[in-house]
């Protein structure tokens, strides 16, 4: 298969499509048409997208500012457009962004440029430790093993021996102070609309799980969830849900999803 690269205009790609859809920038005619048959069948997905930037951003700063982080290693991060982590990080922060998109990391790294302090490589979030030991991960992570890992609009994409064999692996590789922070996609699969959407990816090559809160918690150890415990993205930003209740038959479980902060249990 040829190499994918940024100029290749003639596919739809993911990062970009996202990027679209929160009012970026960064994407192509091609992209823009996929956009719109996907917000032709879920037209609430550009409201939900901007929340969940939104939550990204309450992330960086309460890394950062509030728990004094100054590395943030983020897997599966798509482009670095529209409010990411970096324009909310305290100054000095390393961010290291990483995807395993190749596009994804070219076309995040046209658009980060010459940015101090932010990073981005390619890498499968699936094999945290291999990436964390590659040397150029090590040359700005300095042995720093205090370090905040952030999973955010991956889960839906992982199995559940992966996503708790990445918990076990980052688990054992860090800091009792390092902390995972996780964004926990719901949906219920048997809802019609569950089926749909598993059937629309699975068409573009993606195979989707989801789960619900007590199954992510089994899958999660032995991290535990901080004192803020496991909070909704309503919660998390602090304001009512952007969707209309015809939005919500989409999430059963009467949320667009949780976020934690895991850490170490005593
Ligand atoms: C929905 S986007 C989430 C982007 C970003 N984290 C956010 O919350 O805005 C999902 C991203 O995961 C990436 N991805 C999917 N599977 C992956 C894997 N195994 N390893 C790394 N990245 C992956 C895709 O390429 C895509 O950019």
């Amino acid at each position: 298969m040829p190499t994918k690269t940024i100029v290749d205009a003639s596919i739809p790609n993911a990062g970009r499509v996202y990027d679209y859809l929160l009012g970026g920038h960064h994407n192509f005619e091609i992209d823009r048409r996929a956009a719109e048959q996907v917000r032709l069948a879920t037209p609430f997905l550009p409201k939900l997208m901007r929340l969940f930037r939104w939550c990204l951003q309450d992330l960086a700063y309460e890394l950062t500012y509030v728990r004094g982080y100054d590395a943030i290693v983020d897997f599966a991060s798509g482009l670095p457009t529209a409010d990411h982590l970096h324009s909310a990080v305290a100054p000095g922060t390393t961010v290291i962004y990483s995807d395993r998109d190749p596009v994804c990391v070219e076309y995040g790294l046209e658009i980060l440029e010459n940015t101090p302090n932010v990073h981005y490589f390619q890498a499968d979030c699936r094999q945290p430790i291999d990436y964390l030991n590659r040397p150029e991960v090590q040359a700005l992570l300095k042995d720093k093993r205090r370090v905040a890992y952030i999973y955010w609009g991956i889960s839906m994409y992982l199995t559940d021996e992966e996503i708790h064999k990445i918990a076990q692996d980052l688990h054992d590789y860090s800091d009792d102070s390092s902390t995972m922070a996780f964004y926990l996609q719901p949906y219920n699969q048997n809802t019609e609309n569950g089926v749909q959407v598993r059937e629309l990816y699975k068409k573009m090559g993606d195979e989707l799980h989801f789960r619900t809160l007590p199954q992510f918690k089994e899958l999660f150890k032995p991290w535990v969830a901080d004192d803020l415990g496991y909070r909704t993205m309503e919660e998390w930003h602090g304001v009512e849900s952007p969707l209309t209740a015809e939005d919500m038959v989409w999430f059963p479980d009467g949320t667009v999803g949780w976020g934690v902060y895991l850490v170490k249990g005593k």
